[in-house]
């Protein structure tokens, strides 16, 4: 039995029971997010193991996996900073903004700064160019960047993270009865 069995199988069961038999490969979302808070992200042996649940083949799985920006494939920060620079951000400046958002959080897009707090990656559109430049942090939108609110922002959650590390895996999920509805 694999790790997301053991760590979450009454959550499987629920998620599961939503369908109609035969239908459990529409649970795959679902515990596509629970094999990421088990594993951490959503690594082969993670895959493997939704696809054996599902009875699904992993190409469809990594498939699913690979279509939503919020399942992680790779090891990954306690903050997830997912920068739009789509092309009507980049209009109101995302370009210009990213080496700051870069050297704020001490790592560069696809990377993971030294300390491990911070994944920055840049993004396809998050529907809210009106607010460029514009991030989502573990889900929250952080929207009309500038150097003084990024500052601000940085600061505040490295004293979080000093005083209660985030937590992960992942995204700040954390144990189920955290979770909410599994979101694209
Ligand atoms: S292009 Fe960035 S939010 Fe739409």
């Amino acid at each position: 039995m694999g790790t997301l069995q053991t760590t979450f199988p009454a959550e499987i069961q629920a998620a599961i029971a939503n369908y109609p038999p035969g239908r459990q490969a529409s649970a795959v979302l679902r515990l596509l997010y629970l094999a990421q808070a088990a594993y951490g992200h959503l690594t082969p042996e993670a895959i493997d193991e939704v696809s054996g649940i599902l009875h699904m083949d992993p190409t469809q799985v990594r498939g699913v996996a690979g279509f939503y920006t919020l399942f992680l494939e790779h090891p990954h920060g306690g903050y997830v900073v997912q920068y739009c620079n789509d092309l009507p951000c980049a209009l109101r400046g995302a370009d210009d903004f990213l080496p700051v958002v870069a050297e704020k959080l001490g790592c560069r897009p696809g990377e993971t700064s030294a300390d491990g707090l911070f994944t920055l990656e840049c993004v396809m559109c998050l529907a809210a160019c009106d607010h460029a430049p514009m991030m989502q942090v573990n889900l929250e939108y952080v929207l009309d960047l500038t150097p003084e609110k990024l500052d601000a922002l940085v600061a505040e959650w490295r004293a979080k993270a000093a005083a209660n590390p985030p937590r992960r895996p992942p995204f700040g999920f954390g144990p189920p009865s955290e979770m909410a509805a599994p979101h694209g």
